[in-house]
């Protein structure tokens, strides 16, 4: 039976090889920020390009976007998030360590399942709250909680060097709100028409309170997210669209199916702007050993883009108090939903309507530690045990290693000219130190799929050994033939 994959296991190849280091370790480690190391920054590039591959590339109804982190603090007014985006705390009255709410288990309960990302704070203090029977997870004392309060996950900065003028702002807590905020610019300078959707990628912040389970939820990570645009009324086909796409995206990247499944959310648990959602689970092997969320799919109906459209009007009815012009044409209160600026005009059917929005939106980070837990393999071969990271092509840092057998008889020079010829067209690495069967075992513990070792044949009938990581097979292919074998091999 296949040994079950632990965290430990994941974190310590990952610390060994260079994937994924504490950050500023030299100092003893800040906590729950991860630097990504020489192997990790090009799985998590990889998982990256992929997301794009599929979400923008392949799509002639998706277009991309890279938006800055700071926004105009009515961005966040708008959205809700100054006022609602908060985690409900208690404090232990014994050590002083807050946690979660939703995250305090009862004494002898099962561990619960890990659901609830972010509570609107309305709905949950409106909600009794009976800690009795709830742990410390710290110190382990039983109901001794302060009363639930809430704990606002935005980071604060400044902006401006001038005590008078500067400004306090907020590292974005998601990316998809500089999407909303160009919905009107993208519509005005590309050829787009509804249904389409706009798509980004980049770093997000959130203060936590509970981090976890290494790079599984942290202050500072990566969101890969798609607002797709469409006709009220055909929400839910794009949301059912949506679901089958973004999962068989995982599956395609050779996550198992038995580890991938889907959670509806009920009805008390959707955030104050959604009508429906539905989460991609992944089996991680941490928490109580089960599903943890990877990626959420929401209907997040025209609430984005009209709470905008009233932030707009508020802003510039502010201006227009102080005697200066706005630069945007107000829509009286009544005729707000046909005539404001983020509205969509179908020129077809000659009508106009605040789009629907369905919102795939994944943690890169969350995914990349998916793809390593899924990817990792222990067995045995000839009594030695081999690790190796059974990385789909396309996410493998490097996808192929090229070796002389001897540092010597032309092989490093032949070898050589092999890498500088293949390092065009993909990531390759070359090694010519210590035994061959070693340099195989450090190729498998990186995920490599192909070893080309260059040995005494190569000077004879100029053909190389390739190994192919899963199954250790070794061909031989003569170097003119090795590109373009590759190539096709690695889908390139
Ligand atoms: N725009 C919707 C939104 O941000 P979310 O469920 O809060 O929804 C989406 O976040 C995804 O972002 C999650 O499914 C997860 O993969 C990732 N994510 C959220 N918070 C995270 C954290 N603290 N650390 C790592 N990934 C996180």
């Amino acid at each position: 039976m296949a040994k079950l994959t632990k965290l430990e296991d994941i974190v310590s190849l990952c610390k060994r090889r260079g994937f994924i280091f504490q950050s500023s370790e030299i100092y003893g480690g800040l906590a729950s920020c991860y630097d990504y190391g020489p192997l990790g920054v090009e799985l998590k590039n990889n998982v990256k390009k992929a997301w794009w591959k599929s979400v923008v590339q392949m799509r002639d109804d998706v277009v991309g976007l890279d938006c800055s982190i700071l926004m105009h603090p009515m961005v966040w007014k708008s959205s809700g998030h100054a006022d609602k985006f908060a985690d409900l705390i208690a404090e232990c009255k014994k050590c002083n360590t807050r946690t979660r709410v939703d995250h305090l288990k009862e004494e002898a309960a099962e561990q619960a399942d890990e659901h609830t990302e972010h509570v609107d704070i309305d709905t949950v203090a409106a909600q009794a709250q009976d800690l009795s029977k709830k742990l410390c997870p710290n110190c382990g004392v039983v109901g001794q909680f302060t009363e639930p309060m809430p704990f606002k996950l935005m980071f604060e900065t400044q902006m401006g060097a001038n005590v008078d003028d500067s400004m306090t702002m907020h590292l974005r807590p998601e990316t998809a709100q500089g999407i909303f905020a160009n919905f009107r610019n993208v519509l005005d300078t590309t050829r787009v028409r509804i249904p389409f959707g706009i798509a980004q990628i980049g770093k997000s912040f959130r203060n936590e309170v509970t981090t976890k389970a290494f790079i599984f939820r942290t202050r500072e990570f990566e969101q890969a997210e798609l607002e797709f645009f469409c006709e009220p009324g055909t929400d839910e086909h794009w949301f059912e669209h949506w679901k089958e796409a973004r999962f068989n995206w995982y599956l395609d990247l050779g996550l198992k199916k038995e580890n991938l499944h889907f959670r509806e959310h009920d009805s008390d648990e959707l955030a104050h702007y959604a009508k429906g959602c539905v989460d991609v689970e992944y089996r991680f092997p941490f928490g109580s050993g089960d599903w943890q969320e990877l990626e959420g799919i929401a209907n997040r109906t025209d609430f984005d883009l009209r709470q905008h459209q009233r932030g707009i009007r508020t802003l510039n009815k502010w201006y227009e108090s102080k005697g200066y012009i706005t630069r945007i044409e107000l829509a009286d209160e009544a005729a707000e939903y046909l005539k404001g600026p983020l509205s969509y005009f179908d020129d077809q059917k000659k009508q106009r309507y605040i789009p629907y929005v369905i919102e795939p939106s994944a943690g890169i980070d969350r995914s990349a530690l998916a793809f390593l837990v899924d990817a990792y393999d222990e067995e045995q071969v000839r009594g030695e045990t081999r690790n190796l990271l059974r990385f789909h092509h396309a996410l493998a840092p490097v996808k192929a290693a090229i070796f002389p057998l001897v540092k010597k008889d032309g092989m490093p020079e032949i070898a050589t000219n092999i890498y500088n010829d293949l390092k065009k067209y993909f990531n390759c690495f070359y090694d010519q130190k210590g035994a061959v069967g070693r340099r195989y075992r450090r190729q498998d513990e990186a995920g490599t799929p192909f070893c080309i070792t260059v040995d005494g044949q190569s000077l004879e009938d100029n053909t190389v050994t390739l190994r192919e990581r899963d199954s250790m097979e070794q061909t031989r292919v003569s170097t003119g033939q090795l590109l373009s074998h590759l190539r096709e091999k690695l889908d390139i």
